[in-house]
């Protein structure tokens, strides 16, 4: 898979001796959804305005569509569609109004209108005005005016925040669908794993301007699996290490058993190994410690 947006060593601080980039090395792949996550104050933000050139580059080199953003400029702006802050939109005009505005400025068809309105699912919005829209039908108007010249590559800084659960899904499946269906390639940032989860295919997380992971989200999901342990309390824990010692690597802590979780088939085989060679068994648990405590687990270490 080839790169649509590589940076090297991407520095960058605010005030002097403050490190608010501390060489970022982005990758997002041509055709992924790319989660681009991180608590607040995490430096999400300045990179997505770096990228779009929003802020001045202090140190490190940005590549967009294997061009150099500093000399490329307006070549790579015009090949992409972005969402930073909200744009203005117009709240007594329709949908299709304010479109008819930012297509004028953007120079693309008229007959763009209609399609980016069905694309976001609002082209039966007819004479509505923006005023009675919700906020989810205004980020997707958001969405549409930045989709209106078919850029290959969407750059979108938290477009959930705000909106209500079906809000949250109606963005969510828009982005899907414009993946899915033309092909866009979609750099997203959320603060959020659990949102990520379910729509990226690839995964940075950023905390306090450095990046801590990246990947494919099943990788993220395979470093999760291998951090769960299976907990066993058992009335003779010798006993029960002896009778284990041939199929399972376990051993003693605190009082208990331990050995790495693998599946609840595995639970099932030990308990029945251990109930069978007399020994009493008060409880199995599995510490699964999910993506959500492995984020709590990246973030902590490295503070
Ligand atoms: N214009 C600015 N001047 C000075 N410091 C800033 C400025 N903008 C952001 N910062 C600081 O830089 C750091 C990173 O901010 P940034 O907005 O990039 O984070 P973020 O990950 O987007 O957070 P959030 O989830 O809150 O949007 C924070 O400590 C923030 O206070
Ligand atoms: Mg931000």
């Amino acid at each position: 898979m080839s790169s649509l947006i590589k940076t090297q060593n991407l520095n960058f601080s605010f005030s002097s001796g403050v490190k608010t980039l501390d060489n970022v090395n982005l990758d997002v792949p041509q055709g992924s959804i790319y989660g681009f996550l991180g608590p607040n104050g995490a430096g999400k933000t300045t990179t997505l305005r770096l990228l779009l050139g929003l802020l001045r580059n202090q140190q490190g080199t940005i590549e967009i569509f294997d061009k150099q953003f500093s000399s490329h400029r307006l070549e790579i702006l015009r090949k992409l569609g972005s969402l930073i802050e909200q744009p203005s939109l117009y709240l007594h005009l329709t949908a299709k109004e304010n479109l008819d505005i930012y297509r004028r400025i953007y120079e693309c068809e008229r007959s763009r209108i209609p399609e980016v309105l069905k694309t976001v699912g609002l082209d039966n919005t007819g004479k509505k005005k923006i005023k009675q829209f919700s906020l989810g039908m205004k980020q997707r108007l958001s969405i549409a005016i930045t989709l209106l010249h078919q850029p290959q590559l969407l750059i979108l800084d938290e477009p959930t925040n705000g909106l209500d659960p079906n809000g949250i899904i109606e963005v969510r499946e828009l982005m899907k669908k414009l993946n899915k269906e033309h092909g866009t390639t979609v750099l997203v940032s959320s603060h959020i794993l659990n949102e990520v989860e379910r729509m990226a295919t690839h995964v940075g997380i950023i905390h306090k301007g450095r990046l801590l992971f990246q990947g494919r989200l099943h990788e993220l999901q395979q470093m999760k699996t291998k951090q769960s342990l299976l907990e066993i309390e058992t009335s003779d824990n010798s006993r029960s290490l002896q009778l284990m010692k041939d199929q399972f690597a376990s051993q003693e802590s605190g009082g208990k058993i331990i050995l790495p979780f693998q599946n609840k088939e595995q639970t099932a085989a030990i308990n029945k190994l251990l109930v069978q060679g007399g020994v009493d068994v008060y409880a199995l648990h599995p510490q699964q410690s999910d993506l959500e405590q492995l984020f709590m687990d990246i973030t902590n270490t490295n503070n």
